[in-house]
């Protein structure tokens, strides 16, 4: 799918394995996938790349000018994400392989496990750009930031004051389970898109576009879960975002993360936290295996070539964010394992709860007002409970 003089970014990422638990990714993982990037660089497949991580998730960044969707560039990522897998067996490293669902690729990474955010378009003549990562969460986990940037005015000026910007953006909405999207406009559909952005268990935000058609947002959908029947891991997400002449202002989308939102997750992938916007040093999870965190890049892209990165949120100015994510930290942590914390059954990533229903399913009663609880052990034993 080449198309010529555009460029297209190509954010792909799964977890291969990490240090110490869900934690981190090892150094010489990094390093096998960059060698392969480093191989697809000469081979002229892609322009530029950069490697990073955010907690246990191995983060490839490349530029080229095939498209979206290619096959050797989604071979590329493959084959840097098998190479680092080998790597994070050779150490012992946990859940090596954790993402990678099958042993043969076939074209494209969609559907094996890894996340995929990519967006093409003619650069411009500075085209700064900022990549989002995210651990310990879901890809709805940037519906809420995707609305401020793009459709709040009380986050972003330009919506108000910026003639580029004030006609609205289109909105693409993902519906997870039926696998089907729908396109809205705003600000003439702002009701409707909360309605269903709101709803993160189901709906995620996959693209956004501006009026003329330039794409300026894309998120990565892959559902791990749903892929695999099974859970596997948190279908960890990445978005790309365009800023600058024409999109909001990188402090416009920065701005969006200032507010620490309860995003599903964290623990297991079962609990509810605050998702903190981290700089790389502090992109780990610990505590709780988390809290989730995402880190921000910014780059200008020119003529493929990626510059930079700055780390966005390694600032004073997000010091109160994380503190007030510490805050939410203790605060959800002490609900244990009761909802809200907890998330509901259905979205729940490890459950016990069907084998303790069926242990229970004998000793379920009819309840009305001449109920009587078992109290004496023995009659407890007869009905089938309490094993001593
Ligand atoms: P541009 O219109 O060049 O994107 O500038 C807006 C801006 O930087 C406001 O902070
Ligand atoms: P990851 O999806 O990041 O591997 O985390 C899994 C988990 O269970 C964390 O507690
Ligand atoms: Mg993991
Ligand atoms: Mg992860």
């Amino acid at each position: 799918m080449s198309s010529g003089s555009k460029t297209t970014l190509s954010v792909i990422k799964a977890d291969i394995g990490s240090l110490a638990g869900h934690h981190k990714v090892h150094p010489d993982t990094m390093l096998a996938a960059s060698r392969v990037l480093a191989e697809g660089k000469n081979s002229g497949i892609i322009i530029d790349y950069y490697v990073t991580h955010v907690g246990d998730d191995l983060q490839l960044i490349m530029t080229h000018r095939r498209g979206p969707n290619d096959s050797k560039v989604h071979e590329l990522a493959w084959n840097a994400f098998r190479e680092a897998t080998k790597v994070a067996k050779e150490l012992g490293l946990y859940a090596a392989g954790q993402d990678l669902l099958s042993d043969s690729f076939s074209g494209n990474v969609r559907g094996l496990g890894p996340g995929v955010a990519e967006l093409e378009f003619i650069e411009r003549p500075s085209e700064p750009i900022t990549i989002f990562m995210a651990d310990k969460t879901e890809p709805s986990a940037f519906n809420l930031p995707l609305y401020k940037i793009f459709a709040d005015p009380f986050n972003t000026a330009g919506l108000v004051i910026d003639p580029k910007l004030h006609a609205g953006f289109v909105f693409t909405v993902l519906d997870v389970y039926e696998g089907r999207a729908v396109d809205m406009r705003t600000p003439e559909e702002l009701y409707d898109l909360l309605a269903l952005i709101g709803t993160t268990s189901r709906y995620v935000v996959k693209y956004v576009h501006r009026k003329d058609g330039e794409p300026a947002a894309v998120v990565s959908s892959e559902r791990l879960n749903l892929i695999a029947g099974k859970y596997i891991g948190k279908d960890d997400p990445v978005m790309i975002v365009r800023a600058q002449s024409g999109f909001p202002a990188l402090g416009e989308i920065l701005e969006a993360f200032a507010f620490p939102h309860l995003v599903a997750g964290w623990m297991r992938g079962s609990h509810a936290g605050p998702l903190m916007p981290v700089g790389q040093k502090d992109a780990k999870m610990t505590r709780f295996d988390g809290p989730p965190r995402v880190l921000g890049l910014g780059f200008n892209i020119k003529d493929g070539r990626l510059v930079g990165p700055t780390d966005l949120f390694d600032d004073v100015a997000f010091d109160e964010a994380r503190r007030l994510a510490q805050e939410i930290t203790e605060y959800m942590r002490r609900h244990g394992p009761f909802m809200p914390h907890r998330l509901g059954p259905e979205e729940m990533e490890y459950t016990t709860l069907p084998d303790v229903l069926k242990k229970l399913e004998s000793r379920f009663r009819p309840f009305d007002l001449g109920y009587k609880p078992i109290i004496r052990h023995e009659e407890l034993l007869e009905a089938g409970g309490g094993s001593g």
